[in-house]
């Protein structure tokens, strides 16, 4: 998913002078409405914040990189600022306790999404898991992935296809090593992803030797990364109701298109299945739209809508892809920056699997090393630098600061790892920060402490985490036991690049290029 924001801070430039003009009339009504909401909570008092303008709030004040936006205003007003993105209220914070507050105590207040024209257009009405409000519809749909798609037991079911997908990474990196050549990391880890969890879902592979067809891999691959693009877009229609209304650049007709057109893809993906579902029946293995397809729908009904099947689908699709890519092609690139951290896992490696074996699922639980590698490219680069924005759903009171009812709340994980009340050395990739003194495991996904939250917390935390945890150390597993690597010829270690873009998931402004060396037996490779 590439960067959002831009295209809005470009909006409001060229447009500002128009739209301030036009509203100039209604500003002082507006206005009054607001010092009408903040008086009327009388003595309680919103937290600190910058100045806003008019209409805008504080909308003008952030860049492409809103994440070091909403830090640097931490830095200067505190740990809980406010501020307001047009007409939203929204509050952000990098403070593991005020997270702690938000994510665990105040969780039942915390733990709902807005309702932004994205998530409308491209995830059914909100009628999926990830954005959709808290309430019933959202906690049946949740129950669904957890009782029915991500336990461990079906999880553990798809561990021959993993273990495939592996091999078939290793043999498209290792194809290029023999040729000499530099790998594009992205396109490999991508791919990587993208067919662990199509074949888990769909029963397809969409890249490589057994894969569905390049038509419909490039199409699939097509809309994926425009939804992709297009549920990261914070969208200056969500906080000014006038930008909806002549929408300049046809956001929302291209959110109209693309919801067109993934519906398509989602109906034939449905159909397919059901023709064949006779035969899955008496002898297949399920995936998970056979297992939606089999489940009885609500009030009673024979079967779940095929709405709400198709929410699931997309769900899993966005959710699972690119968050593990874009974690593994962070970490390759802080490693490959570091020779002494690729040295130290290869030396983890070489003595828990040796030379003579590929690394197996068994193995992950024990290579610590890797496990603090992973934690710490984690702290530095989140794959959710926001999470997924939250909402209250009725106004509370945080460390005595009066927080209104419908607030989005940006929990900032990308300005957690980085504060310096609480790490050292905050720019520095150093993961034996995380092993623990007394050599026990390191645990990945959660942490009492809310220092580090790949996974989020709470109510809204992410159900993939296992699988999520299992792919990242797989694959980065794979890639340093087989191969050595160093930076394209001409560029020192030092010289990668690891400036990031902003979206719904935060990767690396450019691609990954690298240049593979085998180091195991050839024979390994095949
Ligand atoms: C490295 C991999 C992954 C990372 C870093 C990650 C991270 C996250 C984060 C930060 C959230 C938002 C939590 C919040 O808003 O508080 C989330 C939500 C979610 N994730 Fe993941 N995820 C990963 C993999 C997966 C996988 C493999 C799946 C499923 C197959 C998955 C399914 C979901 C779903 C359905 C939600 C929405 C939960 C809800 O709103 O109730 N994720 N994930």
């Amino acid at each position: 998913m590439t960067s959002t924001w831009h295209f809005f801070i470009l909006d409001y430039a060229f447009s500002f002078l128009c739209i301030f003009l036009s509203s100039f009339i209604v500003v002082k009504i507006i206005g009054s409405c607001y010092s009408f909401k903040n008086s009327e909570e009388g003595a309680l008092m919103l937290p600190p914040g910058p100045p806003k303008w008019p209409i805008f709030g504080n909308l003008l004040q952030l860049g492409q990189l809103p994440h070091r936006d909403f830090a640097a205003l931490c830095e200067k007003y505190g740990p809980l600022v406010y501020i307001q993105l047009g007409n939203i209220d929204a509050i952000t914070t990098n403070d593991p306790d005020i997270i702690r507050e938000i994510l665990r105590q105040q969780d039942d207040v915390f733990a709902s999404r807005p309702r932004t024209l994205a998530a409308e257009h491209l995830a059914y009405g909100c009628g999926d898991v990830a954005l959709a409000p808290l309430g019933p519809k959202w906690k049946r749909l949740r129950r669904i992935c957890m009782e029915h798609l991500l336990t461990t037991k079906r999880l553990e079911s798809f561990g021959r296809h993993r273990a495939d997908e592996a091999q078939h990474l290793v043999k498209d990196v290792w194809s290029v090593a023999e040729r000499g050549e530099a790998v594009n990391l992205r396109e490999v880890l991508g791919a990587f992803s993208m067919n662990n969890v199509t074949r888990m879902l769909l029963g397809k592979q969409y890249f490589g030797a057994e894969s569905s067809g390049p038509h419909e891999a490039m199409e699939f691959m097509h809309i994926t990364h425009e939804l992709f693009w297009l549920l990261g877009l914070i969208y200056l229609g969500d906080y000014l109701p006038i930008w909806r209304w002549i929408d300049p650049y046809g956001c929302e007709k291209r959110m109209r298109q693309v919801e067109k057109r993934v519906d398509d893809f989602h109906a034939k993906i449905i159909e397919e299945h059901r023709q064949r579902i006779q035969v899955i029946k008496d002898e297949g293995e399920m995936d998970f739209v056979d297992v939606l397809l089999s489940l009885p729908g609500e009030d009673g009904k024979e079967h779940m809508d095929d709405v709400e099947i198709k929410a699931l689908i997309q769900d899993m699709i966005a959710a699972a892809t690119d968050t593990s890519a874009v974690t593994n092609e962070w970490a390759m690139a802080e490693v490959i920056k570091h020779p002494q951290v690729l040295k130290t896992i290869q030396q983890e490696l070489d003595s828990i699997v040796g030379p003579d074996r590929m690394v197996q699922e068994s193995d992950l639980a024990h290579l610590n090393y890797l496990r603090c590698v992973v934690r710490e490219t984690f702290r530095m680069h989140p794959a959710g630098p926001f999470l997924i924005p939250h909402q209250s759903t009725r106004s509370t009171t945080i460390n005595g600061y009066y927080i209104p009812k419908n607030t989005r709340v940006f929990i900032n994980t990308h300005g957690l790892g980085r504060n310096t009340k609480i790490w050292d050395n905050v720019e520095e990739f150093k993961p034996e920060r995380h092993l623990p003194h007394d050599g026990s495991r390191v645990e990945i996904s959660h942490g009492a402490d809310f220092k580090i939250l790949p996974f989020s917390a709470g109510k809204r935390k992410c159900p993939g985490a296992p699988l999520g945890v299992t792919l990242v150390l797989m694959a980065l597993a794979r890639l340093f036991h087989c191969f050595d690597w160093s930076p394209p010829e001409g560029l020192r270690p030092e010289d990668i690049d690891t400036t990031e873009v902003y979206g719904m998931t935060m990767p690396k402004a450019q691609p990954l290029i690298a240049i593979p060396r085998p180091r195991l037996a050839a024979h390994l490779y095949n």
